[in-house]
């Protein structure tokens, strides 16, 4: 852990980007996707909304993928381009509306029929006509999280495949709505890329039928969802873009010109980010505690979702190691990070790094029990 001395100086609970790690993880992304002249990326902005980290996505040519009015004005601020955005989300506000329509966002992705019928009401008072693509649920398992699982008919996301063909057809009759592609997002944290074939299959299949009654869209939109390996973060710091977009490529069949959409956003900043504590109190009873000055405020996804991040105490200059469950300070008994983490012999005041929290991290953050947001720093 080479930038141990740099990182006692900082003010804990803080993040810390490694922007050498995310330059080289756009290079990839750059370099895998501009195999496929017709792939688009546009980076899911809810992953990180950091201005920093957006001007630095937007410098590489990448679109933005929004799911609020605020997500939309913040990408544009950062450099994205109006005709690289995508908005999407199952309930956006009319003011929200108005505002990426103002904007001429490229598209908006459209999550039901009453919405769709806002949008063209919306885009008539302005004078404008709305792009937009249908949410099609697909009903592919991502094998993920259930939390994070959307691509089922049970979930609230997208239109049922046995709605499609009505809702299309009306959503064509609009006079202020052009119907410009499909969009599709199964899930998130996919590390299995038969899962994407399988979502490439389906919509092989989604298209032809559609292709039958005469409907060919120019776009089509495979969401995100891309995992990475959260138990390796120092042997796999960029996700398998390659495999991901080769995998499509093979198996996807586009229709002539068809533009294909991606919306990465875990992929494309997880790893680049940590959140970086200080050892408040080593508390011992049945179990040992290792308590921290970070919580659950400042990284929520153990707590939400039972996820993992690799703990490590960098500073313990210890040869043992000893079992402790990692908690924050907060009034919440799912206030913990993980159960017998094995650990250098801890004490107080050791810097412990939560590896891999650049994604759903610092952007979920909360002030809950009145704590200060955590600080924020970068390696340039
Ligand atoms: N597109 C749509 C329509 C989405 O709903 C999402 C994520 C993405 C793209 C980006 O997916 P990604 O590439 O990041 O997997 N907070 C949770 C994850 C929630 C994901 C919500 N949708 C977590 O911390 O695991």
């Amino acid at each position: 852990m080479k930038y141990i001395d740099r990182f006692k100086a900082f003010r804990t609970p803080c993040y810390y980007y490694d922007i050498e790690l995310l330059e080289k993880t756009l290079n990839t992304i750059v370099k895998s996707a501009s195999k496929y002249p017709n792939f688009h990326v546009h980076y899911a902005v809810k992953a990180n909304a950091n201005p920093r980290i957006l001007g630095l996505i937007s410098s590489y040519g990448l679109g933005a993928d929004c799911v609020s009015g605020n997500e939309v004005l913040r990408a544009l601020q950062c450099g994205f381009p109006a005709s690289g955005i995508v908005y999407a989300g199952v309930g956006k506000s009319d003011r929200e509306i108005e505002a990426a329509l103002r904007n001429d966002i490229f598209c908006f992705n459209c999550e039901s029929l009453p919405e769709i019928e806002v949008i063209n009401e919306i885009a008539g008072n302005l004078g404008k006509k709305a792009k937009i693509a249908i949410r099609v649920n697909p009903n592919v398992d991502a094998h993920t999280h259930a939390y994070i699982t959307t691509g089922l008919e049970e979930n609230k996301f997208g239109i049922y495949l046995t709605d499609l063909d009505r809702v299309i057809d009306q959503a064509m009759t609009f006079p202020n709505i052009e119907v410009i592609g499909l969009h599709f997002h199964i899930g998130s944290q996919i590390t299995d890329l038969n899962v994407f074939k399988a979502l490439a299959e389906r919509v092989n299949e989604i298209q032809d039928s559609l292709e039958a009654r005469g409907i060919v869209l120019p776009n089509v939109n495979l969401g995100g969802g891309l995992g990475i390996d959260y138990n390796s973060p120092y042997s796999e710091p960029v996700a398998n873009f390659e495999g991901y977009f080769d995998t499509i490529a093979k198996y996807l069949r586009p229709r002539p010109g068809q533009q294909v959409h991606f919306e990465p956003g875990r992929s494309v900043v997880a790893h680049c980010g940590d959140l970086i504590a200080r050892v408040l109190y080593v508390k011992e009873g049945k179990k040992k505690f290792a308590i921290l000055d970070a919580g659950m405020s400042d990284l929520i996804r153990p707590a939400l979702y039972q996820a993992y991040h690799n703990i490590e105490n960098i500073t313990s200059e210890s040869n043992e190691t000893e079992l402790y469950d990692v908690v924050g300070p907060i009034c919440e008994s799912s206030d913990c990070f993980g159960k017998d983490v094995e650990l250098k012999k801890t004490k107080r005041g050791d810097m412990v790094i939560l590896h891999s929290a650049g994604a759903y991290g610092e952007v979920m953050a909360s002030e809950y029990n009145l704590r200060d947001l955590p600080s924020i720093y970068y390696s340039k």
